[in-house]
């Protein structure tokens, strides 16, 4: 097979290779979904262009900014700033009364002997491992004292994922390729790339100036990477397919990889999703295992890791090929430890991250924590992030409790995966051998094809979920158009997920919830449960928005709801957050060229479905990564992948990932 068409610096849409062959959605269903859809959306022909405007200054002095004060009761969701206009400047604009500063950039030294970043990008593996990663994304702020019941705006711990690499960046002068250099890669390169991967937690303190800083010596600072040490937990944890040279009882492994968004548990926490795990590891066996298959593994690697020229385990095992003896002696199962939420504690520094397998194994997005309440089960939502992949909730067996409540919650529970009925209705179809119409499907199904892989039945729920795609797929599930984060309405319930492109998609292919063939600009789409309960079985569901050109509508009953226009135009939603007052926080990693141009964050009112743009990122970055302080006066927004010469207009070849913080100059409430 090819190798991985990639631009080392951006992410190939071909990197999630379509391996959902299915077709979940029948024919009827589509005809339906034409008669019926309930949102649509209505085309852009004799749109006006963006009037860019010229640069929006960073710092400017606004009076017309109110306090935050809502008008609906309690409900504090008008978005009170002035939109900015499209950019497609090397900087970040933010609206007038705004200012906007890079913090935390990639190299930034965090822990051990906090090694200077040298701009040349000669810091060794070594010195990565004690400095933040490359390409920050999902990001969460634990206030310092939420364990006592406060919650300080003005310290904390800031922990975020490093989903990827610019490879060319990393090193002085780009990476040794194997090819050239005997088949191998210098052991040093391969170090400094799987350390830059991970999780940063980060002790960061404001000072009386209001200005932001990390807290040096802090023990709480670390770095988790592609190599750390972790623990499988739920009921994939000991299973034969997990065994390995490294861990024969298949219990641990090492490292997370491509960790794109997270959720912070209600019991302040850290989840790290596992999404674009499988492009790291290299088969070169012409018969590959299901769970390998129906995830895209090929038989070379994005990075080569397995070929650093020292042939040390921790490199090797990025080969998953069967060796001659059985699998504790090779890494044939390396692949099957990921794909999981990894919960890491950032407040216990020595604790293992665990890999939470009860929630299932795919190419997890993110994950969004239903509001926990006393004496009922937790309830989280994750999307699989490839075209026509699912949108799955997990549901936990035991009560919460805020007193005792920690990672165990989410080791016992019913994974669903979701099903969109044409007429704004869905169901949460469960993933489980205990659920009497999935263990008839699964009977059924048994010694038939799925799609293009012969399935040989579910020996118990644990190969359920190492097989979660393909346990979806059986169960009936609709394929989504790549479903990025998702984010629960705090006034309302409601949840809402980004749908963010999907190009392949065929007019056959279209149903209700996913209503546009060749789908380039995404929408969003929500649902609230039945009778407001996270843990219900069925939704009603409708479009909140669909991205696009000036004048593309979103019209819902006959009547258009959203049009877009110069203040909103916007394509491919990804991050999505909700603040702590209700505003809908929505990113963008999609086309960058006209009219759209950098990629950008939005802001919405989930009332008025209001919509305007706050904030363009530098040339060729995606915007992903959103959270404030619990005041909402801090903002951080991560920039990922750009290109030269951001931030600081010196890096050239090495441009630097890097969190924003974007303040009022006034003080006051962020999007007020
Ligand atoms: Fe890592 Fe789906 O974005
Ligand atoms: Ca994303
Ligand atoms: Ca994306």
């Amino acid at each position: 097979m090819a190798k991985h068409d990639l631009d080392t610096n951006y992410l190939d849409p071909n990197y999630e290779p379509v391996v959902n062959q299915t077709s979940n959605s029948p024919f009827h269903d589509v005809l339906a979904a034409r008669l019926k859809r309930r949102a649509v959306m209505k085309g852009t022909v004799g749109a006006a262009l963006a009037s860019i405007m010229g640069m929006t200054l960073v710092g400017c002095d606004s009076d017309d900014d109110d306090d935050g004060t809502g008008t609906a009761a309690g409900v504090q969701t008008e978005l009170g700033f002035k939109a900015v206009p499209v950019s497609s400047a090397n900087q970040v604009v933010v609206p007038e009364g705004y200012s906007a500063k890079a913090f935390l950039p990639w190299g930034t030294p965090i822990t051990g002997s906090y090694p200077e970043f040298r701009a040349d990008a000669s810091n060794t593996g070594a010195e990565q491992e004690q400095q933040v990663g490359m390409h920050h994304d999902g990001m969460h702020f634990f206030p310092i004292d939420q364990k006592t019941g406060s919650n300080s705006s003005t310290e904390g711990l800031l922990v975020m994922n490093h989903e990827y690499i610019n490879q060319g960046a990393l090193h002085p002068n780009g990476p040794t390729a194997a090819a050239g250099n005997g088949g191998v890669r210098p052991e040093d390169e391969v170090r400094k790339e799987i350390a830059a991967h991970g999780v940063s937690v980060v002790h960061i303190k404001q000072d009386s100036e209001g200005t932001w800083d990390v807290v040096f010596g802090s023990p709480f600072n670390r770095r988790i990477t592609g190599g750390t040490e972790m623990d499988i937990r739920g009921p994939v944890r000991g299973n034969a397919k997990l065994v390995t040279k490294f861990s024969p009882n298949g219990t641990e492994t090492r490292g997370t990889l491509n960790n794109c968004s997270m959720g912070p548990t209600p019991w302040g926490t850290y989840l790290a999703a596992e999404e674009n795990w499988h492009g790291y590891f290299a088969n070169s066996d012409a018969n590959q295992p299901r769970e390998q298959t129906r995830h895209g593994v090929n038989d070379s690697s994005r990075y080569d890791w397995e070929l650093a020229d020292s042939g040390a385990d921790a490199y090797v095992r990025f080969d998953v090929t069967p060796g001659g003896g059985d699998a504790t002696s090779d890494y044939r199962n390396e692949a099957n430890t990921y794909g999981y939420m990894v919960e890491i504690d950032p407040f216990t520094p020595e604790a293992k991250p665990q890999k939470r397998t009860a929630l299932g194994r795919f190419g997890h997005e993110g994950v969004i924590f239903a509001p926990a309440t006393e004496g009922k089960p937790v309830v989280c939502y994750s999307g699989d992030d490839a075209r026509f992949e699912y949108i799955y909730k997990f549901v936990s067996a035991q009560p919460y409790s805020a007193a005792t409540a920690g990672g165990y919650l989410l080791d016992e529970g019913t994974l669903y995966v979701a099903k969109f009925n044409d007429e704004g209705t869905g169901e949460w179809l469960p993933l489980s051998l205990d659920d009497a119409d999935f263990a008839a499907k699964v009977t059924a199904a048994n010694g038939t094809m799925v799609g293009d892989i012969n399935f040989d039945g579910f020996a118990d729920q644990a190969d359920v979920l190492l097989n979660t795609r393909l346990a979806a797929d059986i169960a009936g599930a609709t394929p989504m158009d790549r479903p990025e984060w998702g984010a629960v309405d705090p006034n309302s319930g409601e949840v809402y997920f980004t749908l963010t492109n999907n190009s392949l998609r065929t007019e056959d292919q279209t149903d209700a919830a996913n209503p546009q063939a060749e789908n380039r600009t995404g929408h969003i789409i929500r649902w609230t449960e039945a009778n407001s309960d996270h843990a219900a079985t069925s939704f009603d569901w409708d479009i909140f928005v669909f991205g696009g050109e000036q004048g593309t509508e979103t019209v819902v009953d006959g009547e258009a709801v959203v049009t877009l226009d110069d203040d909103n135009i916007f394509n491919s939603p990804d991050g999505l957050w909700f603040d702590y007052n209700g505003r809908l926080w929505i990113q963008t990693d999609g086309s960058d060229a006209a009219p759209y141009q950098n990629n950008m964050m939005l802001a919405a009112n989930p009332v008025t479905r209001e919509i305007k743009r706050f904030f363009v990122g530098p040339v060729g970055c995606e915007v992903t990564g959103v959270v404030t302080t619990p005041d909402v006066k801090t903002m951080f927004v991560n920039i990922q992948h750009p290109d030269a010469n951001w931030p600081f207009g010196t890096e050239g070849d090495h441009p630097r990932d890097a969190t924003v913080i974007v303040t009022r100059n006034d003080g006051g409430v962020i999007g007020a």
